[in-house]
């Protein structure tokens, strides 16, 4: 058995199939980008039959990304196998994951089929799918739910007919790692796997065991992990790919010469872009990524710390890409300096992205004394969001002008540049952020949407920190996520309202159009 174990990273379809997760084109060749420079083994990319859009999402990743294979999702059924072959074809060395349910409970109340109709629909899909090509995953939806030997007929089943990945997962983050680790020892010994398939695992995080329950996968003999950027995911997520990965590297002792093929030094860049993307931050706690992971708040922790880092601390932020900001920027910085900052920092632009950055960011330096390193990230990374619109597309802020107080109703006039036009409005409202959204309305006429949420963060510390707005619409059974980014939390709150009002413009009149 090899020591490689292999990360298939989900983010793109478990992850994004998750409420307020739900990425556009651009945003996802994004994430796809920051998948194959971390170098993850297989980026699922989509569940290329559930929609146009979602084919087009899997077909142009699997153009675009040249480093790592790109699969696609698919039901046991001829139609979806169909898709997701036309969408990923053009990939290099492409897999097909399908999957059917083998709990009894899946079999009766959701497939109604019977344990050997399952069987029999398992030998003539995996073959099916093998037609098409060599790489075959096969997973058995809800697998710690069913029954042992039933499950070790089907993974026979699926092997004979040509599986080369068997998934087992854990679909409702149910079983604990004793039992993982059991379920994966007891499929080696009872299948016909050897020098023609390999495990894998797919956990939830239910129990908050997802982890846990991965690792406990692969010391039972799986050798590939599949995982999600953050733990993003249904319900209560799937394993986070940057944990389960730094568990491995940080444990050699544990884990012995099981090693994934992981980039950890991009880690920390991929989950502060998904985050970004998705409208979130970490959790201030969260292992590996958080704000709080690598600092030492305690005097007794510090004292330790200071005599020896390992006393507390088993990983270091550099192992993971974050890296200690030893030049401060300001307004007499250059672009050169910027750019080397950017460059530490892990950020490698284009010339026109670098040139459009550096403005915002001696904008910035006219607000602001002196520039962080968050600062410089959030500029980037808010740049990433807005990519794939041409300027004739959406509306952009030309200028507002609001008139508050805590005696009298708000009124904002905001003015919209799109293409040559200009359009302004004027609007009361329940403050100057509701005036303005209003003022906004009245100009764009949006399609009838829901307002599902508004977040503001600050980037940074100190009173002139930039303000982070995220507002979130639903419309059409789906989730526009805008982003805006200033020193002033209204004109921050604007932009993020015209951002998702124009994501969702563009999708809708895109999905009239198919
Ligand atoms: O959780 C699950 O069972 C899945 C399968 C479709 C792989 O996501
Ligand atoms: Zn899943």
């Amino acid at each position: 058995m090899s020591d490689r174990v292999k990360i298939f990273d989900t983010t793109l379809r478990d992850g994004e199939q998750s409420p307020g997760c739900s990425m556009n084109l651009s945003e996802k060749i994004e994430v796809a980008r920051q998948l194959e420079k971390m170098k993850v083994d297989v980026i699922e990319a989509g569940f290329a039959i559930s929609s146009p859009g979602d084919f087009e999402s899997v077909s142009t990743i699997a153009k675009t990304v040249k480093d790592c294979s790109v699969a696609s999702l698919a039901r046991s059924t001829v139609k979806d196998i169909d898709a997701a072959w036309e969408a990923v074809k053009v990939a290099a060395d492409p897999p097909i994951h399908l999957f059917i349910a083998t709990s009894p409970l899946h079999m009766e109340y959701k497939l109604r089929m019977t344990p050997e109709q399952v069987l029999c629909k398992t030998a003539e899909m995996v073959a099916y799918a093998k037609k098409y090509c060599s790489n075959i995953e096969f997973s058995a939806e809800d697998a710690t739910r069913s029954d042992w030997e039933f499950l070790a007929k089907v993974v026979n089943v699926a092997i004979a007919n040509g599986a080369t990945v068997i998934n087992l997962p854990d679909t409702v983050g149910y079983t604990t790692p004793n039992e993982m680790r059991e379920l994966i020892e007891y499929m080696v010994k009872n299948t016909d796997h050897a020098g023609r398939a390999e495990f894998s695992v797919h956990c939830h995080n239910d129990l908050g065991m997802a982890v846990a329950n991965s690792l406990a996968g692969v010391l039972g003999g799986a050798r590939q992990i599949e995982c999600t950027v953050n733990g993003l995911g249904e319900r209560a997520g799937n394993t986070a790919l940057e944990e389960v990965v730094m568990a491995m590297h940080t444990r050699p002792d544990l884990f012995g010469d099981l090693h994934t093929g992981i980039e950890t030094t991009r880690i920390y860049r991929a989950s502060r872009a998904v985050y970004n993307i998705i409208g979130q931050s970490a959790p201030l706690n969260k292992p590996i990524v958080g704000k709080n992971a690598f600092l030492h708040e305690s005097g007794i922790h510090q004292h330790g710390v200071l005599a020896n880092k390992k006393t507390y601390e088993i990983l270091t932020p550099e192992s993971v890409g974050i890296v200690a900001n030893n030049l401060v920027l300001g307004k007499h910085s250059g672009k050169h300096a910027f750019e080397s900052r950017l460059n530490e920092l892990g950020y490698h632009l284009s010339p026109e992205d670098l040139i459009a950055c550096f403005e915002e960011f001696k904008t910035l330096c006219d607000k602001k004394k002196t520039i962080s390193d968050e600062d410089i990230e959030a500029i980037v990374l808010h740049k990433t969001t807005l990519e794939g619109m041409s300027e004739e597309e959406g509306y952009h802020l030309d200028r507002f002008v609001v008139h508050t107080s805590n005696y009298t109703t708000s009124t904002s006039t905001v003015s919209l540049k799109k293409g040559d036009e200009l359009f302004e409005e004027v609007s009361l409202g329940d403050g100057p952020i509701d005036a303005s959204f209003k003022a906004i309305d009245k100009i764009v006429n949006p399609e009838a949407h829901t307002f599902k949420t508004y977040t503001i963060n600050s980037i940074s510390e100190g009173k002139d920190t930039l303000g982070d707005v995220t507002v979130r619409l639903a419309a059409g059974g789906r989730t526009f996520t805008g982003k805006g980014l200033s020193t002033d939390i209204i004109e921050a709150s604007i932009l993020a309202y015209i951002n998702a009002i124009n994501k969702m413009q563009f999708a809708m009149a895109k999905a009239k159009e198919d």
